[in-house]
């Protein structure tokens, strides 16, 4: 059994920090209307949300009890279980769990488990509960995961976890599947759909944006095609064209980021998009209808692997895009107009 404690005190000091958070993004969305699109005042709701679960640790229980019960079935991940009777505000008990923490990569090899089908694993497993559930872990960082000794991946410390709506993890698969496909217009489209970009802007010159970020990432090696970054390039471009931020979606892509990591120091030569396609690929097939069936993927999968092959030095072009999107974000310059 293990069991965690709340530190004393720490529920008072927070309430307390809070309510200024509160009074700035107010005072910020009201004098100053051009941050409300950053939406201050729904970001501090998402942060009391998160931290009100952080703080009651029967929340915390009940989300890896959630969590353990839509990854019954799942292969090659699980969670420890809740012991209820032993649980309280202040207390959460659960199994304890004899294995190997993640970030011991060599303990790990020396157990004689499979570096890179762990690396797989957990990034189907993050796609997995995602798009099939809208509920993941939103710290999986080593320190947090543990291989136990049947090679299952085991996560503990569901302090932070994060939903996604329907709408939301159509909209991520959508994306994923566009630019797997490399149908920049496909993208564009799910963003107005989705009324998350306002209607006066132009698709066409949005799906223009886009393909900026999607074709250099189809040029490079399969091995340091990032889906984080992509999901990265993606929120900076959507900023351009005053897209809302969608906290809930930011929490996806940073956790995105550390899941990849964690892949990568397992398997140096770790392909997100092979890994991640048995689970985005079964997604759009049972959700997206039958016209949009899994070869497709496969063969823009492929496609973009022989683009890689052949164009390796479209990944030069890559850093010096996201240098200039970096200062596009900071001085607010247009995109480069094709005419002139
Ligand atoms: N069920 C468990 N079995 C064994 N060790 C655990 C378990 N849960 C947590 N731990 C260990 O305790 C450490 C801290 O617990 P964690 O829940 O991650 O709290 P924190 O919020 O402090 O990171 C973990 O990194 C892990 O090493
Ligand atoms: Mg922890």
């Amino acid at each position: 059994m293990r069991s965690r404690l709340s530190a004393p005190g720490v529920r008072q000091r927070f309430a307390h920090d809070l309510e200024a958070m509160f009074l700035v993004a107010g005072l910020q969305e009201r004098f100053l209307p051009h941050t409300r699109r950053l939406r201050p005042v729904e970001v501090t709701k998402t942060l009391e949300q998160t931290t009100k679960i952080e703080m009651d640790l029967r929340l915390e229980a009940a989300a890896l009890s959630e969590l353990g019960e839509n990854a019954a079935d799942d292969p090659g991940f699980r969670v420890p279980k809740v012991d209820w009777e032993r649980t309280g505000r202040d207390v959460v008990t659960m199994e304890w769990i004899d294995g190997t923490k993640m970030s011991d990569v060599e303990g790990l090899r020396a157990a004689g488990h499979d570096l890179n089908g762990l690396a797989d694993t957990l990034i189907q497993s993050f796609l997995r509960h995602t798009l099939r559930d809208g509920f993941f872990h939103a710290d999986m960082h080593q320190g947090n995961l543990f291989v136990d000794p049947q090679g299952m991946i085991v996560a503990v410390d569901f302090g932070i976890v994060g939903r996604l709506g329907k709408k939301e993890r159509r909209f991520l698969a959508e994306i994923l599947y566009g630019f797997i496909t490399r149908d920049y217009r496909r993208v564009a489209d799910v963003h107005f759909e989705a009324g998350y970009v306002p209607a006066h802007h132009n698709v066409a010159s949005f799906a223009q944006a886009i393909r900026a970020i999607g074709e250099p990432i189809h040029g490079q090696p399969a091995e340091t095609i990032s889906m984080a970054k992509l999901l990265t390039l993606l929120f900076e471009v959507t900023q351009l064209f005053d897209m809302e931020t969608r906290p809930e979606l930011v929490m996806l892509q940073k956790t995105m980021v550390v899941v990849e990591g964690v892949a990568r120091t397992l398997n140096p030569r770790f392909n997100m998009w092979k890994a991640s396609e048995p689970v985005v690929g079964a997604w759009i097939r049972d959700n997206l209808g039958p016209k949009r069936i899994v070869s497709d993927v496969k063969e823009g999968l492929h496609a973009a692997l022989r683009l890689a092959e052949a164009a390796p030095e479209i990944a030069a072009k890559t850093e010096k895009f996201s240098r200039d999107l970096t200062s596009m974000a900071e001085n607010g310059l247009p995109f480069r107009r094709t005419d002139c």
